[in-house]
């Protein structure tokens, strides 16, 4: 080596010692000064070691000091989607219940993109006898007393039509503080799903009778009108209707229009009353009954001992279709101990009596009707009655988040049937099993609540979740109708 290059070189070591020591000295001095005001404490603090801040805090176990990855990544993404949406901004102040939040959903955070036609009022909000003013589609939300409440009684099962049309409405405004699991995009260029607000249960139940000077019912002029809007739509002849969201919970709404919408996603109560083609799990989605019975707080929830009923069932006896086995297990059952097995519905003060009823029995009968499903099962969830279906042909909701089995006893009607089968069956089940149940019951029961607004995982939300897991295979469905489309 040269003389020329080892100048240089010993010469970065001087300038390397120097600056080393002049390091250790400033740091130091900052130490032993930090008790002044030369620099406020809380920024050095904040620089050196706080020892309340996660990240910073001294952690001798490695393992433990790397911060756990969020959202968990064992979390399917939906999910974890929903939790960013929940908590990436921790400046907010994000409480679901009682406080206001300070803006509305991010769409790019949203699980689900949905875009609402604006129909007139008189498919919706109309419907509950709400006038807006001149020109106005949607009530005005920031208002809540200007909100129209849905009809009550029997016409309440079949609300979801309601919550979730109040809920995408909300999902603009920065004064409702919900999940942002759906928002509404004002272009449905953007959107994963297109949202048909029609109020067909409501529809069905109060106008499908005729009334003086009436040719033909006003839930039949509104499907009409409806399959006509949605067939100018650019949106409907753009996927032929698949990715759009109709809600038909009462099992006869819509049963003028299903046949030509029969492309379209349905929500529904169970496929009893349609054909096979016009509507399937693969496609569609079963949503919950509303409840009509009130929820048990898990603090007044009855336990084993407190429940002396056996086995409770409350019903119309004799059904049409399907409900035959009604009638067969009323003669099994309805001289046996601690069961109950009556006739009647649950209307007016039948209520109170199903409420008392269920919420002081073990087991809860769901036996099909002349449909296969009934608020019945709901009723049940949020009394912590451990349910007892014999429907064969039941589709439940949200089966793919749900393990039925984990807190409600399937048997077959064939099995139901047969003398003593029922009976002993439910008495095999020991006070720690059925605990068991009845524990998970207290916990899954949140999932079954509609309200507005809406809250985490409850069934609103989870709808909102199953229809982005349809959103995939609707998509493909559709590129491969689009394979030998020519795009001009
Ligand atoms: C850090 O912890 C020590 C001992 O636990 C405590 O005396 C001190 O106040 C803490 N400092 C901060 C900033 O929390
Ligand atoms: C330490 O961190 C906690 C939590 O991050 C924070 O609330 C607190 O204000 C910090 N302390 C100081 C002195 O900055
Ligand atoms: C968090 O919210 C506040 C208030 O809305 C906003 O000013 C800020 O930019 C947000 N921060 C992030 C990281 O989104
Ligand atoms: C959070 O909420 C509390 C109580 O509701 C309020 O005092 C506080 O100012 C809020 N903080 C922010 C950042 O909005
Ligand atoms: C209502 O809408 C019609 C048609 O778009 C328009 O001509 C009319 O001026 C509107 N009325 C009001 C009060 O905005
Ligand atoms: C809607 O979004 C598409 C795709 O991003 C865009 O091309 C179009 O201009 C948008 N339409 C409106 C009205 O903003």
């Amino acid at each position: 080596m040269s003389e020329k290059t080892m100048v240089p070189s010993r010469f970065i070591f001087c300038v390397m010692v120097i600056s080393m020591f002049l390091l250790v000295v400033s740091s130091i001095f900052l130490l032993q000064f930090s008790n002044h005001s030369f620099i406020p404490r809380s920024v050095l603090e904040l620089i050196l070691v706080n020892n309340t801040s996660f990240y910073f805090k001294p952690n001798f176990k490695k393992e433990q000091s790397i911060p756990p990855s969020f959202p968990p990544e064992d979390l399917p993404i939906y999910a974890q989607r929903e939790l960013i949406c929940q908590v990436s901004n921790s400046s907010q102040n994000i409480s679901f219940v009682g406080q206001q939040r300070q803006m509305a959903c991010n769409p790019t955070q949203a699980l689900l993109r949905v875009f609402m036609y604006d129909l007139p009022p008189e498919f919706h909000f109309g419907l509950l006898n709400w006038k807006g003013k001149v020109n106005q589609t949607w009530p005005d939300l920031d208002n809540p007393k200007q909100i129209p409440s849905y009809p009550g009684g029997l016409n309440l099962q079949h609300s979801v039509e309601y919550w979730l049309t109040l809920d995408l409405l909300s999902s603009n405004t920065a004064q409702v503080v919900r999940p942002c699991t759906a928002i509404r995009v004002h272009n449905s260029s953007l959107a994963d799903v297109i949202f048909v607000p029609f109020f067909a249960s409501v529809s069905y139940n109060r106008y499908s009778k005729l009334h003086e000077n009436e040719k033909v019912s006003v839930n039949k002029v509104l499907q009409d009108r409806l399959v006509d809007f949605l067939m100018g739509q650019e949106e409907w002849k753009r996927s032929g209707g698949k990715d759009h969201l109709i809600i038909a919970h009462h099992p006869n709404s819509m049963l003028d229009a299903r046949q030509k919408l029969g492309s379209a996603m349905f929500v529904l109560a169970d496929f009893g009353r349609y054909r096979v083609e016009l509507a399937n799990i693969k496609k569609d989605i079963i949503a919950p009954y509303r409840h009509l019975l009130g929820t048990i707080s898990r603090a007044e929830s009855a336990s084993y001992e407190q429940r002396p009923t056996l086995v409770y069932f409350q019903g119309a006896i004799y059904r049409k279709d399907g409900g035959a086995i009604r009638q067969e297990l009323y003669y099994l059952l309805k001289d046996e101990k601690d069961v109950h097995f009556a006739f009647g519905s649950i209307k007016g003060n039948g209520i109170n009596q199903a409420s008392q009823g269920m919420a002081s029995s073990k087991f809860c009968l769901n036996i099909a009707g002349d449909t296969p499903s009934s608020n019945r099962l709901f009723d049940a969830i949020v009394s912590h009655c451990v349910p007892v279906i014999i429907s064969d042909e039941i589709e439940l909701p949200f089966e793919d988040v749900l393990d039925y089995s984990e807190f409600c006893l399937f048997v077959r009607a064939s099995d139901a049937v047969k003398k003593g089968y029922l009976l002993n069956l439910l008495l095999s089940i020991k006070q720690d099993k059925w605990t068991k149940m009845w524990e998970i019951l207290k916990e899954i029961a949140h999932h079954f609540e509609y309200q507005y607004p809406s809250h985490p995982r409850d069934a609103v939300n989870l709808i909102w979740e199953e229809v982005a897991h349809k959103v995939s295979s609707m998509r493909f469905n559709l590129h491969r109708d689009h394979r030998y489309q020519l795009k001009l």
